[in-house]
């Protein structure tokens, strides 16, 4: 392809130097308008240099003294008497990402200014895909770069060999692109590598993946899918250890806890000898008829294990079986939009990454991503708030990338998300977030933003996102594709609900 001409270098006080540059904009870019984030590459002295556009301003001789203005704007108009237009320059500011060497073709830091009077190109599609770390053969099609056309392919391993977190306010397209994001893991074909998807999805948004596409143009995935309604769940009472009971009553005391585990696996062992499945009614009987416990103690233990009997989520087996569910290249959806009830949601979520990430390590389980929405409220910041989920969620983040268990966590409230596993996502994706606290959180927490970036987020629109992270070599604003699947049905308007109930 023909390389497109946007300007050339100039001379300002301090540039061009090795990090940033100006130009001026050319008749030869008239047919291409320059924009803040456009990418360009000029020749340098070692090679093809690579930058992006960070500010653009105007200038107009005619207009810089005020005086003058004034005094000529007292008779005629200025632009009856003088070619203004033709004074008018548009200068951008670009910051220098790399070069790409013309000995080794390898990509490096800048040393070198280039030099005033250089021309300036749009860069080409496939140099920056390069530059980018796209992977444009197997990577995951998310959307195309802000101001150009590149497709942005994100490299499997370098987006999820560790975690994602989609931080951004309601509204922005988290869950849009999580879904554009869930389309490219089921398209993938077996040579390039699988993952099981499980989706919490807690408030039904990802349930019409499992349909017939509404439309003809759209792509069907229902085969690939499998929904599970939160009212079916259940916890098998053999997979309860004292560490999840513990975790679902966090008041248990540890002395509780230990007499709950001794009861616990008194009773695996007597059943497997006898090959009998025991429930959670059978545990509330043997800590009843307990000798050894002391009478405050199973008392408590009572107390705990009739409330997570109230719950109705134990069972003698668990559904769905974890261990049959994951399969590469599908996703199972856990639809908890019918279960009101915090806890019961709690459990559910903890249940499953505790069983998961334990069979996981063992190898029963195929590598698996796992999507949670709502991320602060199972995960929280410790001062603001407890979950019983948190100890799992904070141990698959720390340690599930040595077992290939990886989590996409999504929030609209990034200052509530516990920061441990914030700082464990490899790769932020930021859409628009306008709360100045949350703006600063990820500020301060995502690494590679500068102001600037951080200025811009504010003013995304829908579907617009920054990635920055181990998924991309520079942070990059791009524009999520539109989805191949079906939409979620809840996006009714507030005119269409009340035309229902107004006939
Ligand atoms: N990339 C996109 N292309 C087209 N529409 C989008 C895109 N991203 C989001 N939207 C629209 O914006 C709205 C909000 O998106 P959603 O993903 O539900 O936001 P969030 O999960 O952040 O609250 C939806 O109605 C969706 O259709
Ligand atoms: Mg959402």
């Amino acid at each position: 392809m023909q390389k497109r001409e946007i300007g050339a270098v100039i001379c300002t006080m301090n540039g061009p130097n090795s990090s940033e540059f100006s130009f001026v904009i050319t008749n030869a870019a008239e047919s291409i308008p320059v924009r803040k984030g456009h990418f360009v590459e000029l020749q340098g002295e070692d090679g093809t240099v690579i930058g992006v556009v960070s500010e653009i301003f105007k200038t107009n001789r005619y207009f810089e003294r005020a005086e003058a203005v004034k005094e000529f704007e007292r008779g005629a108009p200025l632009k009856s008497i003088f070619p203004i237009d033709r004074w008018e320059y548009v200068i951008a500011n670009a910051k220098l990402m790399g070069v790409r060497s013309s000995v080794s073709g390898g990509f490096g830091k800048v040393d070198y200014p280039p030099s005033p009077g250089e021309k300036v190109y749009l860069a080409d599609d496939e140099m920056l895909s390069e530059v980018l770390g796209f992977d444009r053969e197997n990577g995951l099609n998310i959307g195309a770069l802000y101001q150009h056309n590149t497709e942005v392919s994100l490299n499997l391993t370098r987006l999820l060999q560790k975690h994602v977190a989609i931080l951004a306010m309601s509204g922005s397209g988290k869950s849009y692109l999580s879904s554009v994001l869930i389309e490219e893991l089921l398209s993938r074909q077996r040579e390039q590598g699988r993952l099981a998807i499980v989706v919490i999805d807690v408030h039904g948004e990802y349930i019409a993946f499992a349909e017939k596409p509404i439309h003809p143009s759209l792509e069907n995935f229902s085969d690939k899918v499998k929904v599970m309604k939160g009212a079916y769940f259940e916890i098998a009472a053999r997979h309860l250890t004292a560490n999840l009971i513990m975790e679902l009553a966090p008041q248990m005391s540890p002395i509780q806890a230990r007499e709950l585990g001794r009861i616990i696996d008194d009773m695996k062992k007597k059943m497997q000898e006898s090959k009998q499945i025991f429930d959670l009614s059978d545990i509330i009987n043997a800590v009843e008829t307990d000798e050894r416990i002391n009478p405050r103690t199973k008392e408590a233990l009572l107390g705990w294990l009739y409330d997570i009997e109230s719950l109705k989520i134990v069972g003698r087996e668990e559904n769905p079986k974890l261990d049959d569910v994951l399969i590469p290249g599908k996703a199972l959806i856990i639809d908890l939009s019918d279960t009101v009830n915090l806890r019961r949601k709690q459990i559910i979520i903890t249940y499953l990454a505790t069983r998961l990430f334990s069979l996981r390590r063992r190898e029963e389980v195929p590598p698996f991503a796992m999507i949670l929405e709502e991320a602060h409220q199972f995960c929280p910041e410790g001062s603001r708030g407890y979950a019983p989920s948190r100890g799992i969620i904070e141990t698959i983040a720390r340690e599930g990338r040595k077992f290939f268990a990886s989590l996409v966590l999504i929030s609209q409230r990034p200052v509530r998300l516990s920061t441990t596993v914030l700082s464990q996502c490899n790769t932020h994706v930021i859409m628009r977030v306008t709360n100045p606290y949350d703006l600063q959180h990820i500020g301060e927490s995502s690494e590679g933003i500068d102001r600037s970036a951080l200025e811009t987020v504010s003013s995304l629109r829908a579907g617009e996102a920054l990635i920055v992270g181990s998924a991309v070599n520079f942070p990059v604003f791009i524009h999520v594709r539109e989805r191949k699947s079906n939409e979620p049905r809840l996006s009714r308007s507030i005119e269409d609900v009340a035309r229902t109930f107004d006939v």
